[in-house]
């Protein structure tokens, strides 16, 4: 029972400071509610407003590809050097240990393969399942320009819609179709689409020239996908360039988990997207934790 013998009266009211009302750091993000800006600051760093995802979604559509083979033997020890990661729920419940404390993007839509036309997807995950699993994010693929363009916009829409419900940020991909010119026309178009449609951050693919302009016409952050296996150089390269033109980090499979040395690759790409550094000495880095890491070895 409450003794209410010992209420005191509060005494530091501190009349005069006015309380403070920080602004959000994120992009776009400022007028989002409690638990959408809480779930973003836990995808993106509030220090560098930035990301490095690692993403391994890639067997909803294509099987064990290769470096994911086995996802409890290869992305286990990387966990400890990505900020978030992207997966499905079958990856995450199997093999991803739930006592990480990192933030789950999670692979919401599918419902196709390779085999097909890749944008006939749907809304593969309930918003109940993606509240069980303790999300931070819902992701679906957007394919302007597609076959199955509308069917792929009204999929983000109604995670959208249902994501606002519960405080859940979405995040959609830009799927690019076979057909389609990787340009600034093309994406300038898919990011922008996707940011009106009120998704709270959008991934892309680098490209130039032009890139710089997609992140300055796009109202919320972009972060790059790495695309297919580059050398190790290359791909910081990318990231590099992508992050010196606004882009707010990287969710990358393929060019972390296919590296030659994942473990080194992911903190390379960890320096360049939060510590700035250029690529050549990114690339040198990974140089030397996999030097040290073979003589340790
Ligand atoms: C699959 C995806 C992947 O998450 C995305 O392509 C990132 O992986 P990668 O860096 O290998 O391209 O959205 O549809």
């Amino acid at each position: 029972m409450a003794d209410k013998d010992d209420l005191k009266e509060g005494k530091n009211f501190h009349t005069h400071v006015p309380q403070t009302n920080k602004p959000f750091f994120l992009k776009g993000a400022g007028s989002l509610d409690w638990g959408m800006q809480n779930r973003l600051s836990q995808i993106f760093n509030p220090i560098t407003g930035r990301t490095v995802m690692l993403a391994f979604d890639h067997g909803y559509f294509q099987g064990p590809t290769t470096g994911i083979e086995r996802i409890d033997i290869s992305i286990a020890p990387l966990i400890p050097y990505a900020d978030v990661l992207m997966c499905t729920r079958g990856a995450l419940r199997t093999v991803i240990p739930s006592d990480t404390k990192k933030p789950i993007v999670l692979r919401c839509s599918g419902g196709q393969s390779i085999l097909k036309e890749l944008s006939n997807e749907t809304i593969a995950v309930d918003i109940e399942d993606t509240l069980r699993l303790n999300a931070s994010a819902m992701a679906a693929q957007v394919y302007i320009g597609a076959e199955y363009e509308h069917k792929s916009i009204s999929n983000i829409v109604k995670l959208i819609d249902t994501g606002l419900r519960y405080g859940i940020p979405t995040l959609a991909v830009t799927g690019v179709g076979a057909e389609m010119d990787r340009d600034l026309r093309y994406f300038s178009l898919a990011t922008r689409m996707c940011a009106e449609i009120g998704a709270h951050y959008i991934k892309s693919y680098y490209f130039e020239p032009g890139f710089e302009k997609v992140v300055a016409a796009c109202p919320v952050p972009i972060v790059i996908a790495g695309g297919k296996k580059l050398s190790e150089i290359d791909a910081l390269e990318m990231a590099y360039k992508a992050i010196d033109q606004g882009a707010a980090g990287v969710d990358m499979g393929r060019n972390i988990f296919q590296s030659d040395h994942p473990i080194a690759m992911i903190q390379a790409v960890n320096a360049v997207v939060h510590k700035n550094e250029g690529f050549k000495q990114a690339f040198q880095l990974y140089e030397e934790i996999r030097a040290r890491s073979a003589t340790i070895n």
